[in-house]
């Protein structure tokens, strides 16, 4: 409940332009429910129901006992950085260097650090519809034009090109894919990409825009390591774009966060580098109820769920 007091809040304009993510207040509410003794299925917020592998709590425990708890770099431990270099090399089949990567507090602050860095008031930006919240909440807290491209089921959840052509105009400054897509489950294909990339005036498997050729200088990747390896609540995520962007992001990051919790960054470089046999089982049951939940679904009279082609 909100404290009464005898002075009114005064809130910035800005903020009642800013969204939110609902799924964590109701689990919030849920935990509450547990509190209380409640059996409860957690089906809101989305994250891997695994511990974070034991190799990686180990190297977190480790990097706090050999006193990894000062601050670092903004832009994230150099080790870290290179690590996800070579991690974001070889899987998007492209060649990035360190200084073009920014280790973050998870994904989210690079959706708000490219939105801060980048959108003026009356930019556009094209963003999927379903999607992430967090797109619209902070186009539209930035004073930006949150411009939806619709994902139908009846295209697995791809984005119609033509119909992103028509949306693309003078204003536009940024256009978001998400792939695989929250809360779809779609995964944009190579052709559609490549098409993407052809609209914008250059240039079956997860594929990145970043690897089309020219792509590269116009793409800011975002990932992390919640979902692949377990580590929510560890809070680490990455950004890599071009350089001199990335030195802005730093700033961003300076003026915020002073910069990723240490140990954090050190378990890092152990989720990268280290054993994968955890992913991949995590991966293989994930499958296996994906398989069961769609099948079981489209056995429901007046439901559909399409399965995602990866
Ligand atoms: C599309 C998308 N972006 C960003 C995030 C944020 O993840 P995190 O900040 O934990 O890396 C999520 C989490 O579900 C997501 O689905």
């Amino acid at each position: 409940m909100a404290q009464s007091t005898q002075y009114e809040l005064h809130l910035a304009r800005r903020m009642s332009r800013l969204g939110t993510e609902t799924a964590f207040e109701v689990l919030n509410k849920a935990r509450a429910l547990e509190r209380q003794g409640k059996s409860i299925i957690h089906l809101e917020i989305g994250e891997p129901d695994f511990d974070t592998p034991a190799n990686v709590v180990d190297a977190g425990i480790d990097a706090l006992r050999k006193g990894w708890t000062h601050y670092g770099p903004s832009a994230g431990l150099p080790d870290l950085r290179q690590a996800i270099a070579e991690y974001v090399s070889r899987t998007r089949s492209v060649k990035v260097t360190s200084d073009e990567v920014v280790v973050v507090p998870g994904g989210k602050p690079i959706i708000f650090f490219t939105i801060l860095s980048l959108i003026d008031e009356g930019d556009e930006v094209i963003y999927p519809n379903p999607g992430f919240p967090i797109y619209e909440s902070m186009i539209n807290y930035v004073g930006g034009r949150a411009v939806p491209i619709p994902l139908r089921e009846e295209r697995d959840f791809s984005l119609d090109v033509n119909e992103l052509a028509a949306l693309i105009n003078d204003r536009t400054r940024l256009i978001i894919l998400n792939s695989p897509q929250n809360p779809t489950g779609g995964v944009l294909q190579r052709r559609d990409i490549e098409q993407v990339a052809k609209l914008i005036g250059d240039g079956g498997q997860h594929f990145s825009i970043m690897s089309v050729p020219g792509m590269q200088e116009r793409t800011i990747l975002l990932d992390g390591f919640s979902k692949t390896y377990a580590m929510t609540g560890w809070r680490m995520g990455y950004g890599v774009m071009r350089p001199d962007l990335a030195a802005h992001m730093t700033r961003l990051m300076t003026n915020s966060n002073s910069c990723t919790a240490s140990f954090t960054q050190v378990a890092g470089i152990e989720a990268i580098k280290g054993d994968q046999t955890s992913v991949d089982h995590m991966r293989d049951e994930f499958q296996r109820r994906r398989d069961a939940f769609v099948a079981g679904l489209n056995k429901i009279k007046g439901f559909s769920c399409r399965m995602q082609r990866c």
